[in-house]
C-alpha cells in the first residue's frame, strides 16, 4: 500500500485492552484464526449473498445478533481492539459460517473491497474525537465517504450512530453534503428512530455513553 495511504489512514485507538481469561485468549489462538480472521484481502465478498459490513465493532453485540439471526447475509466486521473480537466470539452460541473478521483499521479493508460490492455498512458510536484539533480523526471525512460510496452497491445502505450531539451534526452534514448519498428519513424525528431490523436494545457502549440518553441515528442510501 502507497505509505501516503498507510499514513492518512492511521489507526489512533487501542489495540489490546485488559489481560484476557485463559478461555478468550484460546478463542483469540484457535477459533478466530481457523474459522474467522481474514489474511488475504482478495475475494472478500459473497458474490451470491449480500454482504454487510460492520466498521469498529467494538464489543460485536450488534454483528452477534445480526449474524446468528441472518445465516443468508455474508459479514464483515472490522476491529482491531482484540479485546473486542475475544468479546465477539465468545458471545456466539456456535461457530458461523457466515462471518468474517478483520482486525485492523477498516480504511485498510476498504481499500481492497470491489466496487459496489457491498449492500449496507454499519457505523455505531464511532469514536467522537471531541476536541476540535482531533476532529481530522473521526472517522466520517469527504475522503473515507468517497471510499465507501465506491463499495456501496446502488441503493446500498450506510447506517450510523451516536449519543454525541455534535458528532451526530458531523456526521449529517458530511453524509448529507456528499454527491453519492440521499438521507432516507420518513419523518421529522427519522435520527430519534432505530433501523427497523435493529435487533438490540443498546450496545454495551450505548448503555454507558455519557452523552446523555439519546442516540442519533442516521439512514443513508448510496444513490
Ligand atoms: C466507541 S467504540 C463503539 C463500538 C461499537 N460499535 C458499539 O457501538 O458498541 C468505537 C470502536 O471503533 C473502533 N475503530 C476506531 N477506528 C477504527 C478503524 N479505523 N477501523 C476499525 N475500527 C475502528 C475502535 O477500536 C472501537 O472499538
Amino acid at each position: 500500500m502507497a505509505e501516503d495511504k498507510l499514513i492518512k489512514h492511521r489507526f489512533h485507538g487501542r489495540r489490546k485492552g485488559k489481560p484476557l481469561t485463559s478461555y478468550r485468549q484460546s478463542l483469540l489462538d484457535k477459533d478466530f484464526i481457523e474459522n474467522y480472521k481474514i489474511t488475504s484481502l482478495h475475494n472478500l465478498v459473497n458474490e451470491n449473498n449480500e454482504n454487510w459490513l460492520e466498521i469498529g465493532f467494538g464489543n460485536g453485540e450488534f454483528l452477534s445478533a445480526m449474524c446468528q439471526a441472518r445465516p443468508n447475509i455474508h459479514f464483515i466486521g472490522c476491529e482491531p481492539f482484540v479485546n473486542g473480537i475475544a468479546a465477539l466470539l465468545a458471545s456466539l452460541e456456535k461457530t458461523v459460517g457466515n462471518l468474517k473478521i478483520w482486525d485492523d483499521n477498516a480504511r485498510h479493508l476498504i481499500d481492497a473491497l470491489p466496487d459496489a460490492s457491498i449492500d449496507r455498512i454499519y457505523l455505531l458510536n464511532p469514536d467522537p474525537w471531541p476536541k476540535t484539533r482531533h476532529h481530522k480523526r473521526r472517522f466520517v471525512q469527504d475522503d473515507s465517504l468517497d471510499d465507501m460510496a465506491r463499495i456501496l452497491k446502488p441503493n446500498g445502505q450506510f447506517i450510523m450512530s451516536t449519543d454525541v450531539s455534535n458528532l451526530a451534526n458531523w456526521m449529517h452534514e458530511h453524509t448529507w453534503n456528499h454527491p453519492a448519498f440521499s438521507w432516507t428519513a420518513k419523518s421529522q424525528d427519522d435520527w430519534l428512530i432505530p433501523p427497523d431490523d435493529w435487533p438490540l436494545d443498546k450496545t454495551r457502549y450505548m448503555k454507558k455513553a455519557l452523552g446523555g440518553e439519546t442516540i442519533y441515528w442516521l439512514k443513508f442510501q448510496r444513490k
